[in-house]
C-alpha cells in the first residue's frame, strides 16, 4: 500500500497539511468561467474491459489484438495519488474510481486503500459492470471504497447479450450486486442506459425488479458520447417518457435532489418500495450544475464527457514537477472551462437525427 506523501518526485513544496508558515498558498475552491464549482473528480484507473457493449466498445473493433494502453502508458497509483491529494485542497468533495472496468486494474484495493488514507469522510464510489464484484467486494469494501454503481441494461438474458457482449450472465451481475450488498457497499445504485427498441421494453421488469431492495435504479437516456455508436435522436427514450412509463405500473412522485447538481431526478415509489431516478443528459440537459472532472487511465483531465481531448497532467508528474506546477495548471484548466455540451446539442442535431462526427474522448478512457 502507498501512503501520503510518498511520492518519488521531488519533495512538495505544500501540502494539504501545511503549516501556519505557507497558509497563504493553500488553494482555494475554483470556480469555472460559468462560476461551477469543481467538487467530483472521475477516475479512470484502466481501459479494458470484459464486456463489449456495442455502445461503447464494439467487439469487432475491440478485438484480441486491440492496442489497450501499455502498463507504462497508465499512471501508477503514486501519481494518481498524488494528483487526488491536490484535488482535495481545491474542494472535490467526491471520488469516482471508472475505466473501462475498474475492477480489471491489478491491485486496486492499494489504490483505494490510499486514497481512503487521503481522507476518512471522503465519499468514494466506484462504476463498475458487476461481473467481478463477486470477487472483489470483500477486498474493496475493506480498502475504503464507499459504494459501487452498477450497469445493468436489461433482465433478459437476450437483450442483455445484445448491449452488453457474451461473455458474462445477467446472473453473474446480480451476484455481483448481492456481494456489493453483503459487504456494504451502499447505496447501491444501478444504472441501465435505455436505447429504444432494444431494451426500453424492459424498463418496468428492471424497476419491478428493484423496487423494495434499497437498490437506486437510474435510467440514463443514450447519449452520443465518443465516437463509436452511431448515435441518433431516435434512439432516445426521454426521461419523461420512462417516467410515465413507469408510473403507469408503480406509481411514483418527483422527489427533491440530495444535493445541488445532482445527476439524476429522483422519483419516489409512492408505496414506499423506494427510490427510481432518470439521467437527462439529452432532454433535459444539466450542465449549468455540472462540477465533474474526469482523470483519464494515461492522465489526461478532462472537463466534459464530450470533450475532444484533455489537459495531460503525465508528463508534469514524470517530469519532476512541484505540488505548485500541477496547482498552477489544475487551476488554470478549471478556472477557463467553458464547456456546456449537452445544453448546446440540441442546436447541433441535423435532419438526420445524429450530431456532427467530430474527435471526442472514449467512454472507456473517461468511464461516463
Ligand atoms: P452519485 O454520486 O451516486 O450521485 O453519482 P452520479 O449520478 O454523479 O454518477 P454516475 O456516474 O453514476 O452517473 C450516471 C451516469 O450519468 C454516467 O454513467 C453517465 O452516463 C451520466 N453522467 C454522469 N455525469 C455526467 C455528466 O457530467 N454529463 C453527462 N452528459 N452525463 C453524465
Ligand atoms: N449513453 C448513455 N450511457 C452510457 N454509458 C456508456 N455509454 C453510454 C451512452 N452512449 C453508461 C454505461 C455505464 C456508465 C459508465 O455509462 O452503461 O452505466
Ligand atoms: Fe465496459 Fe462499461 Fe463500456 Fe460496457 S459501457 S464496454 S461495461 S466500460
Ligand atoms: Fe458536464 Fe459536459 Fe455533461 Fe454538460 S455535457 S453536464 S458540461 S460533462
Amino acid at each position: 500500500m502507498t501512503s501520503n506523501g510518498t511520492e518519488a518526485s521531488p519533495p512538495p513544496n505544500t501540502s494539504s497539511t501545511a503549516n501556519a508558515a505557507d497558509a497563504s498558498s493553500i488553494p482555494q475552491p475554483l470556480g469555472d468561467r460559468f462560476k461551477r464549482p469543481l467538487r467530483d473528480l472521475r477516475i479512470s484507473v484502466t481501459d479494458k474491459c470484459n464486456f463489449r457493449c456495442p455502445y461503447c466498445m464494439p467487439a469487432e473493433i475491440f478485438g484480441e489484438k486491440y492496442p489497450f494502453l501499455a502498463r507504462e502508458e497508465i499512471l501508477n497509483f503514486e501519481e494518481v495519488e498524488r494528483l487526488v491529494r491536490i484535488f482535495l485542497e481545491f474542494g472535490v468533495e467526491k471520488l469516482r474510481i471508472t475505466g473501462g472496468e475498474p475492477l480489471l486494474r491489478h491491485g486496486l484495493h492499494d489504490l483505494i486503500a490510499s486514497l481512503r488514507a487521503l481522507d476518512e469522510n471522503l465519499d468514494i464510489a466506484m462504476t463498475t459492470n458487476g461481473s467481478l464484484l463477486p470477487r472483489w467486494a470483500p477486498a474493496m469494501a475493506e480498502a475504503g471504497l464507499s459504494r459501487v454503481t452498477v450497469s445493468l441494461d436489461s433482465l433478459d438474458p437476450d437483450v442483455f447479450h445484445r448491449m452488453n457482449g457474451e461473455r458474462f450472465s445477467v446472473d453473474r451481475v446480480l451476484e455481483g450486486i448481492a456481494a456489493a450488498e453483503e459487504n456494504g457497499l451502499g447505496p447501491i445504485k444501478v444504472n441501465c442506459v435505455v436505447q429504444k427498441g432494444v431494451n426500453d421494453h424492459g424498463l418496468v421488469d428492471l424497476a419491478r425488479h428493484f423496487h423494495g431492495t434499497g437498490h437506486i435504479l437510474r435510467f440514463i437516456e443514450f447519449m452520443d458520447v465518443g465516437t463509436l455508436n452511431s448515435w441518433n435522436m431516435d434512439e432516445v427514450v426521454t426521461g419523461a417518457e420512462i417516467v410515465e412509463r413507469i408510473n403507469a405500473e408503480l406509481p411514483i412522485e418527483p422527489a427533491d435532489a440530495n444535493y445541488s447538481g445532482e445527476v439524476a431526478s429522483r422519483w419516489r415509489y409512492a408505496d414506499g418500495g423506494g427510490e427510481v431516478g432518470v439521467i437527462t443528459s439529452v432532454s433535459a440537459p444539466f450542465c449549468g450544475d455540472c462540477s465533474r472532472a474526469r482523470l483519464t487511465t494515461e492522465g489526461s483531465l478532462v472537463t466534459c464527457l464530450f470533450a475532444d481531448g484533455g489537459v495531460d497532467f503525465r508528463e508534469l508528474l514524470r517530469g519532476g514537477a512541484s505540488d505548485d506546477a500541477i496547482r498552477d495548471l489544475i487551476r488554470s484548466t478549471w478556472t477557463t472551462r467553458t464547456d456546456r455540451y449537452s445544453e448546446e446539442r440540441s442546436g447541433l442535431l441535423q435532419v438526420d437525427g445524429t450530431t456532427p462526427k467530430r474527435e471526442r474522448v472514449e467512454m472507456y478512457h473517461i468511464g461516463g
